[in-house]
């Protein structure tokens, strides 16, 4: 059995598939690993590193997937560079099918098993595969991070000799995985801390962290929630009454964090010019939802933003990518946890359960074909026309 850890070929992606602890756990499996050199240098492994583990580096991609019967990645693989791989080898990266059907099509054409690691349910069994969780909870570290460095100002509160310097204002919108540790490390450096979400159950865990919960909690709020954990998107007439009370809250803040997301949909607008221009000069918004469409008016994809009123919107892309070492080695580990049920550890070969709840829910092409329900060609064609029912189905 054969195991390719590919180079991403993105210069915007810094993580790596694999660490030297999951290289020795694939080879204890009984795998032959192989990894295109330079794969973990944005991720402080070396070459030498996963020498020293086991596995064997080669020179480039086409080295590494040759024969392979595993292909590991961070984001999907391009089809070109899966050419000789083995007949139907897995491919498991955060392989982002919305939206592209047509690269999906084409992976698909090579006869590869592609598999969405986010796509993973959100279940007890697979709680160590959950990507989503590992990278939203860096993200929303680094959040606190980020904001802390474009800040002028200190986060907690000091009594000097020289002066008394107050505590900052955090505000963070969206209190889910990235938020809770937004508030958290928020908390951590000394601010005090608000938060909101539109998930009755957020509330709880808010307070538990210590922080303030502010939300409107009307009828539809205690509704807001899907059997999946999730959020529903909101009625115009609930947005306006949480831009109203959170406009006032927004104007008194130094930092404001937000993290909202509606699965298969834009990111909700919640910050709008308005509110951004209500706030003191050198506050600073962080938006985690800036690829998803952002939450903040104003925020651009990759820079930070200086409105005329000198508050700093901050874009950053892959977030966790940041904390690259940090991601990466548990990302790394999500893809072992799954990989584990992929193989007979007697037989030490592949023995995919194509029946498996895990399998049947990650898994977007087989056979030359895209087989996911929610993304195979026809149930594109109904996702237009019924956008809720696809919220669902990615929420699954
Ligand atoms: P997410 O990334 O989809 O969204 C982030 C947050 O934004 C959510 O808390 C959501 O309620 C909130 N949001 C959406 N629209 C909003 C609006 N208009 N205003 C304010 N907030 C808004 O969510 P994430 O972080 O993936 O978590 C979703 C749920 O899954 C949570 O309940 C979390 O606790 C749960 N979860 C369960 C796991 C498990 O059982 N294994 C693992 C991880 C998360």
């Amino acid at each position: 059995m054969r195991i390719a850890i590919v180079k991403e070929s993105s210069a915007s992606e810094p993580r790596v598939s694999a660490s030297s602890d999951t290289v020795k756990r694939y080879v204890s499996l009984g795998a032959d690993v192989f990894v295109a050199s330079g794969a973990g240098s944005a991720s402080g492994i070396g070459d030498a590193d996963y020498e020293g583990a086991g596995a064997t580096v080669v020179a480039d991609n086409a080295a590494a997937v040759a024969g392979a019967d595993i292909v590991l990645g961070v984001r999907r693989p391009e089809a070109a560079a899966l050419a000789g791989v083995k007949p139907g080898a897995l491919v498991i990266a955060i392989a982002d099918p919305h939206g592209h059907e047509a690269a999906l099509a084409e992976v698909a054409g090579t006869g590869v098993s592609l598999f969405a690691m986010e796509l993973m349910p959100r279940i007890t069994r697979a709680q160590v595969m959950d990507v989503l969780s590992s990278q939203a909870n860096l993200a929303g570290y680094r959040a606190v991070i980020d904001a802390s460095s474009e800040f002028g100002r200190a986060f907690p509160m000091m009594m000097t000799a020289a002066g008394t310097v107050p505590a900052a204002r955090v505000f963070v919108m969206g209190a889910g995985v990235a938020g809770l540790q937004a508030i958290a490390t928020a908390r951590r450096l000394g601010a005090v801390v608000s938060a909101t979400d539109v998930r009755p159950a957020a509330k709880e865990q808010v307070e538990s962290l210590g922080a303030k919960f502010i939300a409107v909690e009307d009828e539809e709020f205690k509704q807001a929630e899907t059997a999946g954990g999730y959020a529903k998107a909101m009625s115009a007439e609930y947005q306006a009454k949480q831009a109203a009370l959170t406009a006032a809250h927004i104007a008194k803040q130094d930092i404001v964090i937000t993290t909202a997301l509606i699965p298969g949909r834009p990111a909700p607008k919640l910050v709008s010019a308005d509110m951004v221009a209500a706030m003191k000069p050198g506050s600073v918004l962080i938006d985690l939802a800036v690829e998803r469409g952002g939450n903040v008016e104003g925020a651009v994809p990759g820079e930070v933003a200086t409105t005329a009123n000198g508050v700093k919107i901050v874009g950053h892309l892959n977030v966790p990518g940041r904390l690259a070492a940090t991601a990466s080695q548990l990302y790394a580990k999500n893809l072992y946890a799954f990989v584990e049920t992929l193989v007979d550890k007697g037989t030490k070969s592949l023995a995919v359960k194509w029946d498996d709840e895990l399998v049947k829910a990650t898994l977007l092409t087989k056979d030359g074909a895209v087989v996911h329900p929610g993304f195979r060609p026809q149930e594109v064609a109904v996702e237009v026309a019924a956008p809720a029912a696809a919220a669902d189905v990615s929420a699954a």
